[in-house]
Parts: structure tokens; sequence; C-alpha cells
């Protein structure tokens, strides 16, 4: 057996690669049960499918590709790289997830006469719109209604069908997951497969480094499907013996938005009864992985760290300034570094990666 697709609370394991939550409703989860082996990696490749052997589920002759991974880490300063995911063929690292999910079930889904949907608060909602276009897939995509503009209109001229819905974020899901006929629901936050392809992230920022992980690694978190998906990689790195030891992955997270912060330091956290962060694709509250992103990131002896409005928009400007045009919500990851230097946390001194996740040109925000 190459891989199991289990439930992360009953263990129970999955048969299809449709399924996206156990039948006792907790979140599923991939395990790959083989060793990474350098030799396997296909070097003519430049891009997630360079990891293609490390993906049994997928069919190499189904694979829906629009030219993701392999995105830059481009040194900024002695120590500090900035992992540039928002060069990604739709702006943000959710086309990891995206190739991997569409490449594994676009052909059940059209044998089946049917169609995707799915809930996003953008990003995701425009690159699964981009790779269903690709697969000549229909996709329904769910937003709020308060969506940024450039992102909306990003899904639309890829042809989804867009459905604005109101109230809170879960509300969006719940529209999302509701049955109708010909329906299959790919929701990027709670499917596995979504999941498993940020660990292409991690294989690659090792193997860019030369097989070095850095000290540490700052990623921006809402959801939680990049940190866990992350760690994932990187723990399968360590299993293989590829790389000695585990980096040290910081979860960024902002002041509204902060169920993680507060859960791994033993704080509580009560959301704030309207989200107006800059940081518009950090939104999830309530998140279903909480429990999963905790043990994850407990296992992994990593940290979490919170930043407030006026770090995120400082960062976001001064990044700009220095010519990385990124999303306020990927400003979060670096605004999130400076703050632990600034209390000795971290050190200039440790080789650090900051992932960029998305690009600027989403932003709503006006230069003033
Ligand atoms: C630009 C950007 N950065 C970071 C995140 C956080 O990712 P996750 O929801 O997997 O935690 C998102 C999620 O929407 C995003 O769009
Ligand atoms: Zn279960």
């Amino acid at each position: 057996m190459k891989y199991e697709i289990k439930c992360s609370k009953c263990s129970r394991t999955s048969s299809s690669v449709l399924a996206f939550k156990c039948s006792c409703g907790s979140p599923l989860e991939t395990h790959v049960h083989f060793n990474f082996e350098k030799k396997k990696v296909r070097k003519q490749d430049y891009g997630v499918w360079r990891y293609v052997n490390f993906f049994p589920y997928v069919k190499e002759k189904e694979i829906i590709s629009l030219g993701e991974g392999w995105t830059p880490p481009v040194k900024f300063s002695d120590n500090v790289y900035f992992k540039l995911e928002n060069s990604n063929p739709t702006g943000s690292f959710k086309d990891r997830g995206s190739t991997v999910l569409i490449s594994t079930l676009h052909k059940l889904v059209k044998k089946a006469g049917g169609y995707i949907s799915e809930d996003s608060s953008g990003n995701a909602g425009a690159s699964i719109a981009a790779y269903a276009a690709r697969a000549g897939l229909k996709a329904k995509i769910y937003v709020p209604e308060k969506v940024s503009g450039p992102k909306f209109n990003q899904i639309q001229f890829y042809g989804a069908e867009v459905v604005k819905v109101s109230g809170g974020r879960s509300r969006v899901a719940e529209e999302a997951q509701k049955a109708e006929k010909g329906k299959f629901y790919v929701g990027h936050i709670l499917h596995p497969l979504f999941r498993d392809g940020m660990r292409s992230l991690a294989y690659e920022i090792a193997e860019q480094l030369g097989w070095h992980v850095p000290e540490r690694i700052y990623l921006p978190v809402s959801a939680g499907t990049l940190l866990s998906g992350v760690i994932n990689g990187f723990k399968h790195l360590v299993e293989s013996d590829v790389i000695e030891a585990m980096p040290k992955i910081v979860a960024c997270q902002t002041q509204q938005v902060s169920p993680l912060y507060h859960r791994f330091k033993n704080l509580s956290y009560t959301p704030p009864e309207r989200i107006n962060s800059i940081a518009d694709a950090l939104v999830s509250v309530n998140p279903p992985l909480l429990n999963l992103m905790v043990k994850h990131l407990r296992e992994a002896n990593g940290d979490a760290v919170m930043v407030e409005e006026d770090e995120i928009f400082n960062t976001f400007k001064e990044l700009a300034r220095k010519g990385f045009f990124v999303e306020p919500s990927s400003a979060v990851a670096y605004a999130a570094y400076k703050k632990q230097l600034k209390n000795k946390e971290a050190s200039k001194g440790c080789k650090t990666v900051v992932v960029l996740t998305g690009i600027g040109l989403k932003t709503m925000l006006k230069p003033s």
C-alpha cells in the first residue's frame, strides 16, 4: 500500500479520493507509506510535478498543470529568503493544492456527468476555477459577500459560476456543501488531497537550499491547509533521512483572526464581531482543521505569532517599496518575523524562509 486517506480522529480509512471528510465528520488526512528518495525527483521538470513520484494517487497522464511550483527562493538579506509563491499561475500558493486535487479527480467527476463546488474567500476559488477551466470541468465557486473585487473578477474570467453568500465564512461552506444533482464538493479547506499538494512546497524549499533546511520558516495561517501540508512534507523528509531535523515552523496570524495562536499558547480567543483586517484572505475564525493544526504544530515543535493591523500595513508597504508586491495577508508572515526579531525570539543569524503566499495585484487597498 503506497498511501492511505485516513480519518484524523477515528483512523477509519477512506477508499474514495472524492471523500472530503470521514463518516464521523472529522477531517481526513493523506499518509504516504514510502520514503522520499532524491533520485526519484524528476530533475527535468521545474514545477510541482518534479515530485510526481511522491503523489502516488495521481495518474501521470491525467495531470492538469498550468506551470505551478518551483517558485524562486529570493535572497532578501544575509539569512532571509523570500519564497515567491505569489509567482504561481493564479497568483498564490493555492495552485499547488489545485493541481494535485483536480488532476486526481477531473476524470471521475466528468465520467459521472458532474461538476465541482468549492467555497473560498478568494484565492483558492480563483485557483480551483483556473484548474477546472484547464481540465474542461464545470466549477461553481461560493464566496463571501465581501470578497475582494480582483479575486471575484478572476474567478469569473476563468468561467466559473460564482455564488455570493451572506453571513459568516461557515455559511459559505454550508451552501457549497448543500447536496445538488451532479455536485461534487471539493472544498479546499477540508479536502485532504488539496492540503496534500502543499507537501511539494516543503520538498522545494529543502531542494532549492541544497537539502539543508532553514532554521525557521514563516507562514501566514488561516484555515491551515498550507501549515499542515508543509509540516507533513518536512516530516516526510525527516522520516526518509533526507534532512536531519524539522525546521522551526512559525504559524503567523492576525490579531483579529488568531484561533490557532491562542489555542497554541493556551489562551482563550473570542473573535471580533466584524472582521475588517486588511489581511482579507485570513478569515477563518473557527477553522475546521484547528485541532489538527495544533497537533501538527506541537509535534513539529513549531511556534505561533500574532501581529497587529499597523504591523501588517507597514510591512505590506515596506515590502512593496523593496519591490515585493504581495497581498497584505502575505505580509503577515514577514511582519511576524520582524516582531520575533524585535522580541529576541528569533535572531538575524538564523537562516530563515518567509513564504510570500499571494500577489499584491489582488489587493483592494489604494495607495495614499
Ligand atoms: C494569500 C494567502 N496567504 C495565506 C493563506 C492562508 O492559508 P490557509 O488557509 O491554508 O491557512 C491564504 C488562504 O486563503 C491566502 O489566500
Ligand atoms: Zn472518523
